[in-house]
């Protein structure tokens, strides 16, 4: 279940078998590799180096590892962006970006398609059928150093195709866009503009649509490098490595082509790029939040519709944070054993060994820079494999009884019309998510529009557009439900439904929003009933024909059901959120089994998992069979017993 990137090209290859050895040894079985090795695959165009690469993997595959193959997408070598700087992406301010570290490519030009094509499919024509290959990668994180969308000339014209095939007319696209306002119209579509570099904010329809476009568009290009390797390697699976907390495009839409999910798990790291408190950074420095990797794994074994590897996991400080601790000692094992409780499959940690050189000799490996010595993180995973035999095959991961809806397009268009600086849709969801799991909850995450069947509550913490097929499934479900603020407040072409919000719900939660507040930090206003606590950020005003569960300070509704179906009219405060998820889960007949901050729980088929992330030891329920670890679960530590 372990195993670990690693970069032949970066080592004299007289170190490979040592390399490979000493992996076997640690109790590694998979190992990644290629993703970065285009400029030594191809020196120059046609002439195609791959006896470098058929040395290395004979290499690996005799000392019994299995490879996963990364195809170079994400290094366009400098031969090829000087012959055709077109594939180059551009910044919102329209400037290109150049070469020089990575990523370098706009999915938008037909130039960039047709090398990517030529070099995966020489690749994957030469390793397909290797015997030592058991997956594929493709490219490596899409949308990495915000690289999903692009402003360039090459962008202009694959929107303007795009458009064409989604709105047929001008007329038709003026139409859905609202562009009257303004004087925005159009005449054809060579007239349409990239929406940036506008005096003043663009039209939200125009930048909603590209958005959708660019997310059409890796996603297509995925499919592209997917329909080349299953002609030369059938057999083989393929994955992406996702990202943490880069909501850019539809993950979902990308996972249709993949095999399966995996993603890359910096829990420390994470820590600065999701928008914390400093006390809240502070506090979780050196373990990172007990839900943030948690989170992206539940989130991911639905985007791999039941599978996903973590593709790489933090074994160390990394480099690329504002400030990069060292991970409290036992972390990199407890994320370990906690991605595995979470249901991946493997486990493979970032990397190796730490390179001495380039833009990465700050981010730890298993080993020692340059050296062949295991270093802190790496002795961990050490014990996580001596571990495996204590613990035995781990069981099925089941259905949770809880699911959350997550909607990637909500994220772009909070992002678009925030209305309150601090609405942010990934922070919402977080909350929700970490609420829930403060109650002792497992969680799944379901695709909008997917089947809602068999859970007893669904939350929808925010879902802006109601599409048919989430409407559709809405009204199926019979099991408690719970809407958070914005949804169904806008409609396909980003404006206002006619009946206001939540448009096509309006019968189901029995509520109109009649308008809308967003609050300065520092201010709240005060909830009081069933649920109370306060909204801060956003407040609705909304008109309500079921029960009021809970009202704002001057009377009018915050917290409503109708039937079995619940409308959150606010961004509730913790307190608030935590009475609201009580409510929820009490009226869907679920046992809560609070926690403190600082330790979840986590079941996977009759075993339950325990994490420590704080500085306080927690008791295990008495009377338990302990499989791994104590019942005084200590700091940083993890317990394992069967339920
Ligand atoms: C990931 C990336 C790796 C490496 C790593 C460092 O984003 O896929 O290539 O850069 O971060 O943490």
């Amino acid at each position: 279940m372990l195993g670990v990137c690693y970069y032949p090209e970066h080592w004299n290859e007289d170190r490979w078998e040592t390399d490979a050895r000493r992996m076997r040894e640690l109790g590694i079985s998979f190992v990644r590799i290629g993703e970065f090795a285009w400029s030594r695959l191809e020196p120059s165009r046609g002439n195609y180096d791959f006896a470098w690469l058929d040395r290395a993997m004979d290499v690996l595959t005799k000392a019994g590892l299995k490879i996963v193959l990364g195809t170079p997408t994400a290094t366009p070598p400098k031969w090829l962006i000087d012959e055709y700087p077109d594939i180059l992406p551009y910044d919102e301010q329209g400037r290109p970006r150049g070469f020089g570290s990575r990523r370098h490519y706009t999915f938008s030009s037909e130039t960039w398609w047709r090398e990517s094509a030529r070099i995966v499919e020489a690749v994957a024509e030469r390793y397909g059928e290797h015997p030592g290959l058991v997956g594929w990668q493709t490219d490596n994180e899409y949308g990495c150093h915000d690289t999903t969308l692009s402003w360039g000339p090459e962008d202009l014209k694959a929107f303007r195709r795009w458009l064409r095939l989604r709105y047929q007319s001008a007329d038709q696209l003026n139409e859905a866009w609202g562009s009257v306002f303004w004087s925005m119209e159009v005449g054809s579509f060579d007239e349409v503009a990239l929406p940036n570099l506008t005096v003043t904010e663009s039209n939200p329809a125009t930048r909603l649509d590209f958005w959708r476009f660019h997310s059409d568009q890796i996603a297509a290009y995925d499919k592209m490098q997917c329909e080349i390797i299953r002609k030369h390697s059938p057999d083989r699976w393929i994955t992406h490595n996702f990202m943490g907390f880069v909501l850019d495009f539809d993950h979902f839409q990308v996972a249709d082509n993949l095999d399966l999910a995996s993603w890359d798990s910096y829990p420390i790291g994470f820590v600065e790029k999701f928008p914390f408190s400093e006390a809240e950074r502070n506090r979780w420095a050196e373990t990172s939040h007990p839900d943030i990797a948690p989170f992206h794994h539940d989130l991911y074994r639905a985007v791999g519709r039941g599978r996903f590897w973590v593709m790489e996991q933090q074994p160390g400080p990394v480099n690329w944070a504002p400030w990069n601790p060292i991970p409290k000692p036992g972390m990199v094992r407890l994320w370990t054993w906690e991605a595995l409780a979470h249901g991946a499959e493997v486990v493979s940690y970032f990397r190796w060994r730490q390179a001495p050189f380039a833009q990465e000799q700050m981010h730890a490996g298993l080993n020692l820079p340059g050296l062949d010595e295991l270093s802190p993180g790496g002795r961990e995973a050490e014990q996580v494999a001596k571990e495996f035999a204590i613990v035995g095959t781990l069981p099925e991961v089941q259905k949770a009884k809880v699911a959350i809806v997550f909607d990637y397009q909500s994220y772009w268009t909070t992002k678009i019309q925030p209305q309150g600086k601090d609405f942010h849709y990934e922070e919402l969801t977080f909350r929700w998510y970490e609420s829930l799991r403060r109650l002792g909850m497992d969680i799944d995450f379901v695709r909008p529009g997917a089947s809602l069947d068999g859970y007893a509550l669904v939350v929808l913490p925010c879902a802006t557009e109601i599409s048919v097929d989430l409407e559709r499934q809405l009204r199926r479900f019979d099991g408690v439900l719970l809407i958070g603020p914005r949804t169904g407040s806008r409609t396909r072409n980003f404006s206002i439904p006619d009946n206001l919000p939540p448009g096509p719900l309006a019968d189901l939660t029995g509520h109109r929003v009649l308008q809308v507040s967003t609050l300065r930090p520092g201010l709240a206003q005060s909830v009081t009933g069933e649920a109370a606590g306060a909204a801060i950020r956003w407040r609705e005003d909304i008109e309500a024909s079921g029960d009021v569960l809970a009202r704002f300070g001057d009377g009018m509704p915050a917290f409503t059901r109708n039937g079995k179906i619940h409308y959150l009219a606010c961004w509730p405060d913790e307190a608030l959120l935590t009475a609201t998820m009580a409510q929820v889960l009490d009226a869907a007949g679920l046992a809560k089994f609070e926690v403190p901050d600082h330790v979840r729980l986590r079941r996977r088929g009759n075993l339950v998992f325990a994490f420590n992330y704080g500085e306080d030891d927690w008791q295990v329920p008495a009377g338990m069979r302990i499989v791994l670890g104590e019942s005084n679960l200590r700091p940083y530590e993890v317990t394992v017993w069967q339920a």
